[in-house]
């Protein structure tokens, strides 16, 4: 009996005969000689066919195969440094071939560029395809190096609603549900007020899960549903929290480029970018970053970016001003202190300086911008049923947040992470709707 193998542990197999399940991704012929590049989900290899070593209804049948077609082959591993695949290195010398489904030959999404539309529409075999496997699997990597990390530094995993009373970051950004006799609940833009509560419980907590977000914003770092990682933390303030995300971020780019080095290099990604993600990442108050801001503005004498840079104290960053901070180091960068007016209403004020929050943002160079944005929370019962009084929210679905300050009410910290941005960064791929299998735009809710 022959070892069906994978992929990606084909080096382990050099010399020895061995099976591998999967489907056709290309094929080329060369007079008595056809190469099979097979995909398993695990890698990508290829496989060669010799008319002289196989009946001739078979080699026949090889030259014929269509893309997408499911076969399993049995054959000898040899090492060829020129062999193409991922990991690549390595190619199947076909003994024997069944094809398990010969796919009908109109394949929509055969190996040549489509417009984006069209693989979006297609992206059921989009994601078959070698940029997109490998892109799905550095975010599979990412989501588990970190839980990983948390898991072992003390945290436990909690699992937070999805369907909640209340909106938590902003009451534009709402999905709205009917809710049988309770008039209407909202899917969760958050989970931190949960864990809020269960820090109280468990100490240092996260959960990870899907987030929504009824986002008006077509940009490339914006989907409407997406993944977010949210950790909480007890007895942790500004600076605590940022050492634990530097952390963190840290971790997983090590681990990436540890167990996904073929993906990396087939998406070509300059690993310099992911080796230089080392903590301690810079720290820089939004005071500095505002005035650095005004110093490139003096500088810029391109009237477009000029626009693009204007700003004053005061407003939120866009996505212009993010880049711009970020070019000036070669790491991620904290941002922390911003106006209170610009964030949510559940940030710890600045100790006097009530117009600022300790809030922070971690923004990733190369022009990926903010990944993770984090605060300490209010602690103070009055100052935080004040906030949801001027910010217009429902008091009676916070009557639960507020009596966490009532019992035992202790200095919080906590921040989320979105997976697709941080799997985009890893990848260095330019729009975040690649890094999830099926993504959601305001114009997207298809396949
Ligand atoms: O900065 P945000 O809105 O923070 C919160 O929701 C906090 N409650 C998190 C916390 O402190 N527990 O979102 C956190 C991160 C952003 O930095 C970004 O990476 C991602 O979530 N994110 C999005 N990703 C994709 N599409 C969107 N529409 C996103 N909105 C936020
Ligand atoms: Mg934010």
């Amino acid at each position: 009996m022959i070892e069906t193998v994978r992929v990606e542990e084909i080096a382990k197999y050099a010399g020895q005969e061995v099976q591998i399940q999967g489907w056709v991704y290309n094929r080329t012929d060369k007079g008595k000689l056809c190469f099979l590049l097979i995909r398993d989900g695990s890698g990508f290899v290829q496989c060669v066919a010799f008319k002289g070593d196989l009946p001739e209804a078979l080699f026949d049948q090889i030259m014929r195969l269509p893309q997408e077609s499911s076969v399993i082959i049995s054959g000898a591993v040899r090492e060829d440094k020129r062999a193409p695949g991922i990991p690549g290195g390595y190619e199947v010398g076909i003994k024997d071939l069944k094809v398990v489904q010969a796919a009908d030959p109109d394949y929509p999404m055969a190996l040549k560029d489509h417009g984006v539309d069209f693989a979006l529409d297609n992206r059921h075999l989009w994601i078959r395809m070698q940029s997109q496997w490998a892109i799905l699997r550095i975010r599979a990597t990412v989501m588990a190096a970190t839980r990983e990390w948390l898991d072992t530094n003390g945290f436990t995993a909690m699992d937070t609603p999805i369907l909640t009373p209340a909106a938590a970051e902003g009451t534009t950004t709402l999905f709205e549900t009917p809710y049988f006799d309770e008039g209407f609940a909202y899917l969760a833009q958050t989970g931190q007020l949960y864990n809020e509560a269960n820090i109280f419980a468990f100490g240092k907590v996260y959960c990870f899960g899907p987030t929504f977000r009824a986002e008006k914003s077509k940009t490339r770092r914006h989907l409407t549903e997406f993944w977010m990682l949210e950790p909480e933390v007890a007895f942790c303030d500004l600076d605590q929290l940022m050492e634990i995300e530097e952390q963190m971020i840290t971790h997983i780019a090590q681990r990436v480029m540890r167990d996904r080095l073929p993906e990396l290099k087939a998406l070509g990604r300059d690993l310099s970018k992911l080796e230089a993600i080392k903590a301690p990442f810079p720290r820089v108050s939004y005071d500095d970053a505002a005035k650095l801001l005004g110093e490139l503005l003096e500088k810029e004498t391109d009237p477009e970016k000029m626009e693009l840079l204007k700003f004053d104290w005061g407003i939120d960053f866009g996505a212009p001003h993010e880049t711009a901070i970020t070019q000036q180091f070669d790491k991620p960068v904290f941002v922390y202190g911003y106006p209170t007016a610009v964030k949510a209403f559940y940030m710890e004020p600045w100790p006097g300086r009530p117009e600022v929050c300790k809030s922070v943002d971690l923004l990733a160079p190369e022009g990926y911008g903010e990944i993770c944005g984090g605060s300490e929370r209010i602690s103070d019962h009055d100052l935080l049923l004040k906030r949801i009084h001027d910010q217009g929210l429902p008091e009676a679905a916070f009557k639960w947040y507020l009596e966490l300050r009532k019992y035992g009410s202790v200095p919080h910290s906590g921040f989320g992470m979105g997976v697709e941005r941080v799997t985009a960064w890893m990848c260095g791929i330019e729009h975040i709707r690649e890094a999830i299998a099926f993504p959601r735009t305001i114009k997207r809710v298809y396949p």
